[in-house]
């Protein structure tokens, strides 16, 4: 890739995370740099199906730092998750001469870039989704600002649920992972954390409850991860066997949205800025990772089969702080 104008595809994809606009920002701006032109792919692999793909200029990225959302829209699709639609896409992108695509998303958006390298398209993933569950990465975009979002959610229904002595049950994001219920849980102050990788039944959280009050808690708070769900029947439960008021809060997309924090935005800058310089030196078919404090670029196929758990130590400390 040296002596033509590189070419560069950039699109969000899968559900939305607050700093995608920060790294669209910095890709834009550091393909610039280094003379390279990108091209915005509107909604996701969606848009790539559709052509729907428009010169991106510096100019267009001013003043989205700090925006939520992302101004290329996005999209979950179906057809690159087929073989024949990844073979369209890339023959597409062959069409519009796109020498490489930057991926922004999770583990799904990943595995489409994957399927679009195997076609001999130049490609670069960011890791950037709410729910943390990202195996190749200590850190996806959008974590932090989400984290901050929900805590602030649970403090205040916190404020209401002692003034009545109640028991909330609060539910958050997280598809199948508990990441963002244990901070959310450990920074909000709750009691307990119900996470997918650790099954709890619910007696035992009616007889954690119980014990508590009979220590003299007057007010308790239950963070439930999306992944365990059921935040509804357990509020009732709870109030049916303990005859404490109890009400469930389901949390949803307002946790998706808003201004991304300074972390979002470093990590988004950092990330995107390694993704275009990369490419303007031909080392493709990478993600960018954070890993022991430093940002990195691993190879795809490995960011894909990376296999972390989740820190227990985390959830060791939600139990320890019960009470
Ligand atoms: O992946 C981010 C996320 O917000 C998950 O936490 C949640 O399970 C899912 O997306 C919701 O997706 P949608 O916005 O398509 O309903």
């Amino acid at each position: 890739m040296a002596d033509k104008q590189i070419r560069v595809g950039l699109l969000t994809s899968g559900g939305d995370a607050p700093g995608m606009n920060a790294v669209i920002r910095a890709v834009v701006r550091t393909a610039d740099h280094f003379g390279m032109q990108v091209y915005g792919i509107k909604a996701g692999y969606e848009g790539l199906f559709k052509g729907e793909v428009q010169p991106l200029d510096p100019k267009e990225v001013t003043g989205i730092i700090h925006k939520g959302g992302t101004i290329l829209r996005t999209a979950r699709c179906l057809e690159m998750m087929t073989e024949e639609g990844q073979e369209r896409a890339a023959n597409i992108l062959k069409v519009l001469k796109l020498d490489a695509v930057v991926v922004i998303g999770g583990d799904g958006s990943f595995k489409g870039a994957q399927a679009l390298s195997k076609y001999g398209v130049g490609v670069i993933g960011i890791p950037a989704t709410i729910d943390l569950d990202m195996d190749c990465t200590e850190y996806t975009i959008g974590f932090d600002t989400a984290v901050n979002t929900a805590t602030e959610a649970i403090i205040r229904i916190r404020d209401t649920s002692s003034s009545h002595e109640r028991c909330s049950v609060v539910e958050v994001m997280g598809r199948d992972a508990g990441h963002l219920a244990t901070w959310c849980g450990l920074t909000g102050g709750a009691e307990e954390v119900l996470i997918p990788e650790y099954p709890m039944d619910e007696d035992s959280v009616i007889a954690q409850i119980l014990s508590n009050r009979a220590e003299g808690k007057r007010h308790n708070l239950i963070v439930v991860a999306e992944g365990v769900g059921g935040s509804d029947a357990l509020a009732k439960k709870i109030e049916k066997t303990l005859g404490i008021e109890a009400r469930a809060t389901i949390l949803g997309h307002l946790q998706r949205g808003g201004i991304p924090t300074a972390l979002d935005r470093m990590h988004a800058t950092v990330m995107g800025y390694m993704a275009a310089k990369a490419i303007q030196e031909g080392d493709v078919n990478k993600a960018v990772v954070y890993r022991n404090g430093r940002h990195a670029l691993i190879d795809l196929a490995e960011a894909i089969d990376a296999k972390e758990i989740y820190n227990p130590e985390l959830y060791e400390i939600t139990k320890i702080l019960a009470i």
